[in-house]
């Protein structure tokens, strides 16, 4: 635990090597999954996957091209309402072409994941599956099932490796569990 943002985690919840195995895990299946799509599109959902992302692509073998997306929940001030907002979308007119593969760093309600996969396939696109690191099932509200998926962990606060709590930590290296206190001492 070494620079000023490490004193806030209670513990690692996953290692960088953990991490590591997974991503290699999932590239292979990817490599052997998509090896016959002709175009095959990593749609990185900002922000949080980002890192996740990049760690993916390096390891997948086939060609792949990225494209990026950023959607928010609209809230109404205190809950989620569910409903989804786009704020970067896709402008590409090629869909028809493309195996999509949403990637995610974290599934909670399963909403925003739910929304998408619907929406790219109202577009056009040729096939379109998903894949998160991270996945709380404990915390779905709508039925949504993954095609890949690293890790199922606790409805714990984590945060790392993309991952924030108001857009700090996410340069952190490995997925730690924030100390109550410091999301305690905001509210
Ligand atoms: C997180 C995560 C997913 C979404 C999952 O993004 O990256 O996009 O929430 O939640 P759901 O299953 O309940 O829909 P967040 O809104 O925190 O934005 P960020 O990635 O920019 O931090």
């Amino acid at each position: 635990m070494a620079t000023i943002l490490d004193r806030d985690i209670e513990r690692v919840l996953v290692s960088q090597e953990e991490i590591d195995r997974i991503t290699t895990r999932i590239a292979a299946e990817l490599d052997r999954d998509y090896k016959d799509s002709r175009r095959f599109l990593l749609l990185c959902i900002l922000k949080g996957s980002v890192v996740f992302m990049g760690d993916l692509m390096k390891k997948v073998t086939i060609p792949v091209e990225i494209d990026f997306m950023k959607v928010s929940s609209y809230s109404n001030g205190t809950e989620s309402s569910g409903r989804i907002n786009i704020l970067l979308d896709l402008n590409r007119r090629d869909l028809s072409e493309c195996d999509i593969l949403i990637v995610e760093d974290i599934i909670d309600s399963g909403r925003t994941l739910s929304y998408l996969v619907e929406y790219l396939r109202l577009n056009g696109a040729r096939s379109v599956k998903t894949c998160t690191l991270l996945d709380k099932p404990d915390r779905r509200v709508v039925d949504f099932v993954p095609d890949y998926r690293g890790l199922v962990i606790p409805d714990e606060f984590v945060v790392g490796y993309g991952l924030d709590y108001a857009e700090q930590y996410r340069a952190l290296p490995y997925i730690g569990i924030l100390k109550p206190e410091v999301y305690e001492k905001r509210v």
